[in-house]
């Protein structure tokens, strides 16, 4: 075999992306994970054809995917998978989502692909190759005030009582020229590197969330970590990613509103 591991990601991520464009053309089949989470066909078929795909091109490697559909191995190479991130608004017909597919060998990113179908926008990155959109070179924005900055967010669909975010989102938008919530943590992180958003955070994200919007920002120039400054962990219950220039700014706010908040888990 002779692919990359960024080719091979490429390849899977546009054929799931076709897949994902075809079942956004007909009303969606929707079940529920739950109260309120949502799952689709085009989220099964997307994740079986990633799944079948990476076992052929790398039968060694591990794939962890967000709808059980994965691969367990002992290997220190793993994939995580997300089929179609944005899948409330995929569900509503609004055309904000996307496949993302990270690999990681043991804590470091490798490879990292996010692909929009509907823009046909190919996010990529491979770790010390700088970062693409649509094979062009990638890079974080020069913005170097929060004030003049666009953020976005994102809050997880089960929360339906509060949430903490709330205060975080009142905070930033008085601060900022605004904040987006567009629904797809991985377009979101996408757009960090790409420059459109200055700042992102959010709070409880999964790793098929973040693992290759992490890799392509870091490639695009841009910084990602814990509200306390120390480096993102893959999985970690809060991430915050910026272009770099306003992440002391945005991370101090966003320290000391957490000091507001009992719950010492929301920091790092
Ligand atoms: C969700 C989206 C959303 C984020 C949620 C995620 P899904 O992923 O990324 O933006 O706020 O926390 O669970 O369920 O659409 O793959
Ligand atoms: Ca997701
Ligand atoms: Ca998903």
């Amino acid at each position: 075999m002779t692919k990359t591991y960024l080719d091979a990601a490429t390849e899977i991520a546009l054929e799931a992306g076709k897949i994902l464009r075809e079942e956004f053309s007909h009303p969606p089949s929707i079940s529920y994970k739950g109260d309120v989470d949502l799952v689709t066909q085009a989220d099964k078929r997307s994740e079986q054809a990633i799944v079948d795909r990476l076992k052929k091109y790398f039968p060694d490697h591990a794939v962890a995917a967000e709808e059980g559909l994965g691969h367990e191995t002992d290997s220190e190479f793993r994939w995580h998978v997300d089929p179609l991130d944005g899948t409330t608004n995929f569900a509503h017909g609004y055309p904000c989502f996307c496949v993302s597919l990270g690999l990681a060998q043991c804590d470091s990113l490798l490879a990292g692909v996010i692909y929009n179908p509907i823009y046909d926008e190919l996010f990529a990155a491979a770790r010390g190759e700088g970062a693409t959109l649509n094979g062009k070179k990638l890079r974080v924005s020069a913005n170097a005030t929060l004030a003049t900055s666009l953020l976005c967010t994102g809050f997880p669909v089960h929360n339906r009582q509060s949430s903490p975010n709330l205060q975080y989102y009142g905070e930033f938008t008085m601060r900022s020229h605004g904040v987006r919530r567009d629904g797809s943590a991985a377009l979101d992180l996408a757009f960090v590197a790409a420059g459109r958003f200055d700042g992102f955070w959010e709070f409880g994200l999964n790793r098929w969330d973040t693992a290759a919007g992490v890799l392509i920002i870091e490639e695009a120039g841009g910084k990602v970590t814990n509200f306390a400054g120390e480096p993102y962990r893959l999985g970690g219950p809060v991430i915050l990613a910026t272009n770099g220039l306003i992440h002391e700014e945005m991370r101090s706010v966003a320290w000391e509103i957490s000091k507001r908040d009992t719950d010492p888990r929301l920091r790092r």
